[in-house]
């Protein structure tokens, strides 16, 4: 573990849960009357009908166990190494079957959305799981904004490619760009979002700053990090883990504990910072979201369609 010094707590390290509550409702209704919102915000805004109530993970949880192999397979790789990143200047290129393609800067894309906070569920395909308080907005409102095609039928994500600054890319262990897809249904869906930050803060760059997807019914590696590129094409695009390994990663990868990977049971499931002696959980099919994206796959063989 990375040890921080005497001058580096962040605001979840002296904050406890019903400060954290009570500082979210302040946020939500400085929000609802139109004023700046205390000087600890760094981001106001909505707490969202869609969250859990689940107890989130801590901060320190959320920003020092992750991956991000841009920066290292390791778990604690990113927060070591994701600082190198510039994230400012940063502009999503949105291409394809819309009517409005071109190179949109980040602040521009802000500037049409209401940010929310929407705190999901999250399951990766190793088995791990946490809960995460994300601060972003449904995918839907960009693509509205651009206008999708009639001829569009996925979604398209690529993340930046930079090997000066994310040090993982110097060697081929993935076929960067990192690239994920949705079905355009999928990307449309409420729970799907774009996320710009987590607790409060701007994302920290170990978490796919400055902006991320997030599908909370998928395995974790459908949620791309540090987004710079979303084409809407005609067919089902190519993804990185699908191409590592067709036959262990699939497209869909929808959370199921009935398809398991050929190499470990899905199952069961380990909540992080639950404790080295607790016992895991059982996995529970699309992490916990099926009423709101079962519909979505009616008629379709899960298993196949893994
Ligand atoms: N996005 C990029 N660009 N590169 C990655 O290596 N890893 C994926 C996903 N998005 C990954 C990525 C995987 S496997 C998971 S589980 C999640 O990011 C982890 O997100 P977190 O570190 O914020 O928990």
């Amino acid at each position: 573990m990375r040890h921080r010094n005497g001058n580096d707590l962040r605001w979840s390290d002296v904050t406890d849960k019903s400060v954290w509550l009570n500082r979210r409702q302040l946020i939500a209704g400085a929000a609802a009357v139109g004023v700046a919102g205390p000087a600890v915000a760094s981001i106001t805004a909505a707490p969202s009908p869609l969250s859990t109530q689940e107890k989130p993970n801590t901060f320190e949880e959320i920003t020092s166990y992750n991956n991000f192999y841009e920066f290292g397979t390791g778990k604690e790789d990113p927060a070591e190494y994701a600082s190198a990143l510039t994230v400012d200047p940063w502009s999503v290129q949105i291409d394809g079957l819309v009517d409005k393609p071109g190179s949109y800067p980040l602040d521009d894309i802000l500037k049409g959305v209401s940010l929310e906070e929407r705190i999901y569920r999250f399951r990766c395909v190793e088995a791990w799981a946490m809960v995460i308080p994300w601060i972003g907005f449904p995918l839907s409102a960009l693509l509205d904004r651009v206008g999708v095609q009639s001829g569009a039928k996925y979604v398209a994500f690529e993340t930046l490619l930079r090997p000066e600054e994310m040090r993982g890319q110097r060697s081929a262990i993935l076929d960067w760009p990192y690239r994920e897809g949705l079905r355009l249904d999928e990307a449309m869906n409420p729970l799907t979002i774009l996320a710009t930050g987590l607790y409060g803060e701007e994302m920290p760059k170990q978490n796919g700053a400055p902006i991320r997807l997030v599908v909370p019914w998928k395995y974790g590696f459908k949620s791309i990090k540090s987004i710079v590129k979303i084409s809407l094409v005609a067919r089902q695009p190519e993804t990185t883990w699908n191409i590592m390994g067709p036959d262990e990663y699939g497209f869909y990868a929808n959370v199921n504990p009935e398809v398991d990977h050929p190499r470990w049971s899905q199952a069961s499931e380990r909540r992080i910072g639950a404790g080295l002696f607790s016992s895991r959980q059982q996995t529970v099919l699309f992490n916990g979201y099926g009423d709101q994206v079962a519909g979505l796959y009616k008629g379709m063989n899960l298993a196949k369609f893994y």
